[in-house]
């Protein structure tokens, strides 16, 4: 995989300037990375080291701490289902099993289309919908099995593509704004 492209490399210039020290740019600029190609290879952690003057182990450190960073590969949607109390209490391991039998992978692992990887994971704070389970972080709630499989079935076939980025992308929404911090001695920080 690969360093930042040119364009984002500008984006993340202009991101490291909103900040009076660089290495506060560090989770910013790794979600920059993540969104661009999925997930954190080791050329784009090496380049974000480079671009805040870190040291590779300490991106890697960070990346490797945050559960919404990823240094392995994972599948064009991230189907993270709730497991914690309120939807165990309405089926959610049941939904879990189902998910692993409908995308033929364990939960942990990914299709070999690499379109999916399938996730257990805790309390997603959509409690009053149990069972519900998130696709790249946008949420679905009140999820029965066949509601399961209808909601894979749109994904496949790229009818959610407006609600449900590509995994990595927080947002679509670009910063437009902000005050460049300024550096010791006055100047404008690049
Ligand atoms: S327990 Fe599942 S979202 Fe809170």
């Amino acid at each position: 995989m690969a360093r930042l492209t040119p364009e984002n490399v500008q984006r993340a210039r202009d991101t490291i300037s909103l900040y009076p020290v660089a290495r506060s740019a560090l989770i910013p600029l790794l979600h920059m990375a993540q969104e661009q190609d999925g997930w954190l290879s080791e050329e784009a952690m090496v380049h974000v080291a480079e671009l805040l003057e870190l040291t590779p182990a300490e991106v890697y450190g960070t990346a490797s701490f945050y559960d919404m960073l990823f240094t392995e590969p994972v599948g064009r949607y991230l189907v993270s289902i709730c497991t914690n109390i309120a939807c165990l209490l309405e089926g959610a391991y049941e939904l879990l099993e189902h998910a692993g039998s409908t995308l033929g992978v364990r939960p942990g692992s990914t299709t070999p289309d690499e379109l999916f990887t399938l996730e257990e994971v805790e309390c997603i704070a959509d409690c009053g919908r149990a069972p519900c389970l998130a696709v790249n972080w946008r949420f679905f709630g009140d999820v029965t099995p066949d509601g399961f499989d209808r909601l894979v079935a749109r994904l496949r076939a790229g009818e959610l593509s407006d609600e449900v980025p590509p995994h990595g992308t927080l947002s679509r929404v670009r910063r437009t704004v902000g005050l460049p911090a300024r550096a010791e001695g006055g100047r404008e920080r690049r």
